[in-house]
C-alpha cells in the first residue's frame, strides 16, 4: 500500500453552538486523491463538520470554533487567511 500525504489534518477540533458543545476534539487526517467518507446519524455532527472545514460555521454569529486545521500545512483558521481563496481550495 502507499502511504499517501495528507491533505487535510484536523487537530483537536471543537465547534459549539452557544455552550451547546456539537464537535468535542476531533482529530482526524484526509489523504490527497482518495475518496473519504463522513458517517454517523442525524444529530451526529457531519455536517458542522464538513462546514468547519472551510470556515461556513462562522457565517452563524453563535458558533465557536477552537483547534487547527491545517490545508497543506496551513491552517485555515488563522488571522490572515483569504477565507475566499481557502473555501476554494477546499
Ligand atoms: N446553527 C446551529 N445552531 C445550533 N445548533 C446547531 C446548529 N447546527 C447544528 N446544530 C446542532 O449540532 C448538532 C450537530 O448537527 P449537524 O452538524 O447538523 O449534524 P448532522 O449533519 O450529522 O446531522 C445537532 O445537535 C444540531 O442540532
Ligand atoms: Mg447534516
Amino acid at each position: 500500500m502507499v502511504v499517501q500525504e495528507a491533505k487535510l489534518v484536523v487537530r483537536n477540533l471543537s465547534v459549539y453552538y452557544g455552550d451547546f458543545p456539537a464537535l468535542s476534539s476531533i482529530d482526524l487526517s484526509i489523504p490527497f486523491g482518495a475518496a473519504t467518507a463522513v458517517i454517523g446519524g442525524s444529530g451526529a455532527g457531519k455536517s458542522s463538520l464538513l462546514r468547519s472545514l472551510c470556515r461556513m460555521n462562522e457565517l452563524w454569529d453563535n458558533v465557536r470554533t477552537e483547534g487547527q486545521v491545517l490545508l497543506d500545512g496551513q491552517d485555515i483558521y488563522d488571522p490572515d487567511v483569504d477565507v475566499t481563496e481557502v473555501r476554494r481550495r477546499v
